[in-house]
């Protein structure tokens, strides 16, 4: 089953302009994890007292999650330092789509509200196009689990007759959506649950222990195989939110592709896993200041590279286009060989503009054949190095959140001012980056996009 069609997303026309050219120097902190804390929000929603978020991200997403649980009688609290929410009002089983466009959230509602009702109704998806993302494993297990699903034009229906049942899955991808479907669907189901072939990455291990402290019983072990024995009811409970691997991979990719320093705090150097090895072994260097701050250089001329990207413990498909823009200025030949999503290039097109050398094959380069070696995916990309970037009021516009940082660190490295359209896009995943980066000695500033057009025209 392929997922409904994506809702168009409407959000006021905002552009960065951005002068770049010189090392970016500076420090900054990672947000709270964007890929936890929307989840957070859906868990806490299986407790049947409030929950406390701490260090919850004011980003996009967060605001498209927070109107759809407005919507079902869920009510959240801006507290001092915490996101509370009260699951008590949940009074609607028909989550609509917000305002601000859907992500990739209502698809987790609906089978953690499944255990509230018999009926639950989501919307389309939203989120970023990097392939057809369909969501069959999703609704496969809410079938395993004694439900029934329907899917419509707008989006999803889900039914139950009694309480949900424990169910063997094991899932034909470790995708990280669908380990969470089934954590949720365990957690509070009749009896024992295994689901195999389960993502690891850090925030599906932070949702555990959330879920954990919930109440849940719940026993990993060495492989990719989690269990769960389901109990009759969940608590809320109070959990910080973990920061944001993704944002810091990408403050290292800054410092190291424009020659800079970046201090980035607010992060676990464990959850960046093999980036690091990855980013040291092309030249970059980085400093532990503490257990919660890294300092990231380049340690010598950049050399080229080939990635795989991957499910956790790889190298996430989410670093792959920070680490592009720093193989632009690598001395050589880099190869990166996208296996997670089949359509994650679309912003190298712009990056040529700018000056790089890159080209797409639909070949798996690189040594591994994966899922896409028979289709016609452009899915690796060859990155020819050393290319200087230059801009000249260029205009580009960001396809989709992760590219739209990669566009940021390739302004910031072009000689020349560069005018980054799409913002909205990039927002939804990093909140307005403009306070934190003019600390840092970057010229970017936070625009209308038509002011900005009329003054490129000028
Ligand atoms: N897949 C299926 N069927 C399914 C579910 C997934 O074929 O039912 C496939 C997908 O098409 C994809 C692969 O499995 O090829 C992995 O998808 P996964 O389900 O793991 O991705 P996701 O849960 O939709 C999350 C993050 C992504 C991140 C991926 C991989 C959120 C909201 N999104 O997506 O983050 O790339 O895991 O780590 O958590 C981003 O933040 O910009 C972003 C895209």
């Amino acid at each position: 089953m392929s997922a409904a069609t994506e809702h168009s997303e409407t959000r006021p026309p905002i552009a960065y302009r951005i002068r770049g050219g010189e090392p970016v120097i500076g420090q900054i902190r990672a947000l709270g994890a964007k890929n936890f804390a929307t989840k957070a929000m859906v868990a806490a929603l299986l407790g049947d007292t409030p929950t406390q978020l701490l260090n919850y991200p004011a980003i996009g997403d967060v605001a498209i999650t927070r109107e759809m649980l407005t919507a079902i009688g869920v009510v959240l609290t801006d507290e001092e330092d915490a996101l509370l929410i009260d699951p008590a009002g949940l009074g609607s089983a028909c989550v609509p789509i917000p305002d601000s466009g859907s992500n990739r959230i209502p698809i987790l509602l609906l089978g953690a509200l499944l255990h509230r009702f018999e009926e639950v109704s989501v919307p389309v998806l939203g989120g970023c196009r990097i392939g057809e993302r369909p969501v069959d494993f999703h609704l496969t297990a809410i079938e395993q689990f004694g439900g029934e699903v329907i899917t419509t034009a707008e989006g999803y229906i889900a039914r139950r007759r009694g309480r949900l049942r424990g169910a063997q899955i094991k899932l034909p991808y470790p995708s990280v959506g669908a380990t969470e479907t089934c954590l949720f669907l365990s957690v509070l189901a009749e009896g024992r649950s295994v689901i195999a072939n389960a993502a690891i990455e850090p925030e599906i291990i932070e949702l555990i222990t959330m879920l954990r402290a919930m109440g849940a019983v719940i026993f990993t072990s060495a492989g990719r195989e989690i269990r769960v024995e389901g109990v009759r009811r969940l608590a809320g409970t109070r959990m910080k939110i973990l920061g944001d691997r993704i944002e810091a991979a990408s403050w290292a990719c800054l410092a190291g592709a424009s020659n800079g320093d970046i201090t980035v705090s607010g992060i676990n150097p464990n959850n960046l896993g093999n980036f690091l090895g990855y980013f040291q072994q092309v030249g970059g260097g980085f400093e532990l200041i503490d257990s919660d701050t890294v300092r990231f250089f380049r340690r010598t001329p950049l050399t080229p590279t080939v990635v795989e990207t991957d499910v956790y413990p790889g190298f996430s498909t989410d670093w792959q286009q920070p680490f592009a823009i720093m193989l632009t200025q690598a001395h050589g030949i880099s190869i990166i060989h996208e296996t997670v999503y089949e359509n994650r290039f679309g912003y190298l097109k712009a990056l040529n503009i700018l000056g790089a050398n890159t080209q797409l094959t639909t070949h798996c380069l690189g040594g591994l054949l994966c899922r896409y070696r028979d289709a016609n995916h452009e899915h690796s990309a060859i990155i020819v190095g050393p290319t200087p970037l230059h801009a000249e009021e260029t205009a580009i516009t960001i396809p989709d959140l992760r590219a739209g940082l990669a566009y940021i660190i390739a302004a910031a490295i072009a000689r020349g001012t560069s005018l980054i359209f799409g913002v909205p896009m990039l927002e939804r995943g990093y909140g307005d980056v403009v306070p934190r980066l003019s600390r840092m000695n970057l010229q970017i500033e936070r625009l209308l996009a038509a002011d900005v057009t009329a003054s490129s025209r000028r």
